[in-house]
């Protein structure tokens, strides 16, 4: 087990080169096994949740192999249709490897997914879609077991915009038989690059990035080397935390318009913001005010995946924030973490009231999921004297040399061993 050892109070200057985006290469490296010819992954981030994916489908009969930072999949050997438990319960997306199972093999079992503890993550929405798609799917004992003779083309209705339905719908109905009409799709930045990656792969999808997407079930799929879009959540984080800690910071590689609200809401709080092509840069100076109200809603709404990072900012601005979570239940877990640092917020459902105390302290807290650990090393970062944030293994699920970028930017960020 490993902790950080955080002297807050620092002031982060500099540039910051985003990862490639986890939830985009998540998927794509369920796609790669729908064709038998290599597929070439550059620039994967060295993330837990890569390397559990890539697990997964060596156990499919994959061969994965990493290379300067690129993955390149051959999954001409795989014959396996079965994902262990041990690895579906650590790793939520693997529940994309359904559809591409489904696909390849025209079976799949699974045990029902895993992934950070932010609530019930049912995958109703999943199961239905392919049902309608012609899967049988039967439940036992915590397993699904998926069986098509034919996928065939569908008319889907999803009456909730669920990332991950969106993604499996299309890995399901790529090569289906006739053509798939998805209506209420979900329309974040990372099913575009997946619609992208499976074209270039000889598919023929549009639509993606709007509610309705089109998919034309083609008889093949070839080979492709694709270099997936950046980390918008990463760039959220980095952004938040200069903001926490005061500061001038530039993030590389982002389109703006992926994270608008954020922007607009850190505006909110006295930061300046400016944009150029793929860059943001954020100053923030003095004491900041807390944003009125943030809602968490699915794209082009705000992110939850930044939720608690902003609530961990707004715990150290002046006057009262109002922060709503739609999207996950339980999502407000690491607020008891954050109270021991100072931080003045009530919970109730799925609404957290904070009021701003000006400036955190620092303490010793753990880290219960990804982004919850993410928002206490904001905290730490901005506070006064030293932290501690405990087991690290949430956040090396989805930050690649978190301590490093940090550091880099003035951040005096220790990494050692419990
Ligand atoms: C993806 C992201 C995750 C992000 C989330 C919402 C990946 C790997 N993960 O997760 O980081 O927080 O989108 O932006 O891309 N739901 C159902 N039934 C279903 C499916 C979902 O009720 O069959 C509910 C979930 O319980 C949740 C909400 O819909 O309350 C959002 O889930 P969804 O959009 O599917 O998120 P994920 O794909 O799991």
């Amino acid at each position: 087990m490993e902790k950080y050892v955080i002297e807050g109070g620092r002031r982060l200057a500099g540039r910051v080169m985003l990862q490639s985006a986890k939830n985009s290469v998540l998927p794509l490296l369920a796609a790669s096994i729908l064709t038998e010819k290599r597929v070439t992954i550059r620039e994967a981030p060295a993330i837990a949740d890569v390397a559990c994916m890539a697990q997964i489908l060596r156990e499919l009969g994959a061969k994965v192999t990493f290379s300067g930072g690129d993955v390149i999949i051959d999954s001409a050997d795989a014959c396996c249709h079965e994902i262990p438990s041990s690895l579906t319960r650590e790793l939520r997306s693997s529940v994309f490897m359904l559809g591409s199972l489904l696909t390849r093999f025209k079976r799949a079992l699974i045990a029902y997914p895993g992934g950070c503890d932010i609530g019930l993550r049912p995958i109703d929405l999943h199961l239905f879609a392919l049902r309608r798609l012609g899967v049988n799917i039967s439940e036992r004992d915590g397993f699904i077991f998926c069986e098509a003779e034919k996928l065939h083309g569908a008319e889907i209705l999803l009456d909730f915009p669920s990332v991950g339905a969106t993604e499996n719908i299309l890995l399901a109905a790529v090569m289906a038989e006739g053509r798939t009409t998805l209506t209420g799709a979900a329309k974040e930045p990372e099913i575009v690059d997946l619609q992208n990656f499976l074209n270039a792969m000889g598919a023929r999808i549009a639509g993606a990035g709007t509610d309705v997407i089109e998919i034309e079930g083609v008889k093949e799929l070839h080979g492709v080397t694709c270099r997936p879009m950046k980390d918008r959540i990463e760039a959220g984080t980095f952004l938040i935390a200069a903001a926490a800690c005061g500061g001038e910071i530039e993030v590389v590689g982002i389109r703006p318009e992926n994270i608008r609200l954020l922007l607009h809401k850190l505006r909110e709080n006295g930061c300046k913001i400016h944009t150029k092509n793929d860059k943001i840069r954020i100053e923030s100076r003095g004491t900041l005010r807390c944003n009125r109200r943030i809602e968490t809603m699915p794209f082009p709404g705000f992110p939850t995946d930044l939720q608690a990072q902003v609530t961990a900012l707004n715990a150290s601005c002046t006057g009262c924030a109002l922060i709503v979570e739609n999207l996950f239940e339980t999502r407000f877990k690491y607020v008891p973490e954050l109270q021991k640092m100072g931080a003045d917020i009530e919970v109730k459902g799925r609404t957290a009231f904070v009021r701003g105390t000006g400036r955190l302290h620092g303490a010793c807290v753990t880290a219960g999921d990804l982004r919850g650990g993410a928002a206490l090393v904001i905290a730490a970062l901005g506070a006064e004297g030293t932290s501690e944030v405990l087991d690290l293994s949430h956040i090396d699920r989805g930050y690649a040399d978190f301590r490093a970028k940090l550091k880099k930017l003035g951040a005096s960020i220790r990494r050692v061993s419990v």
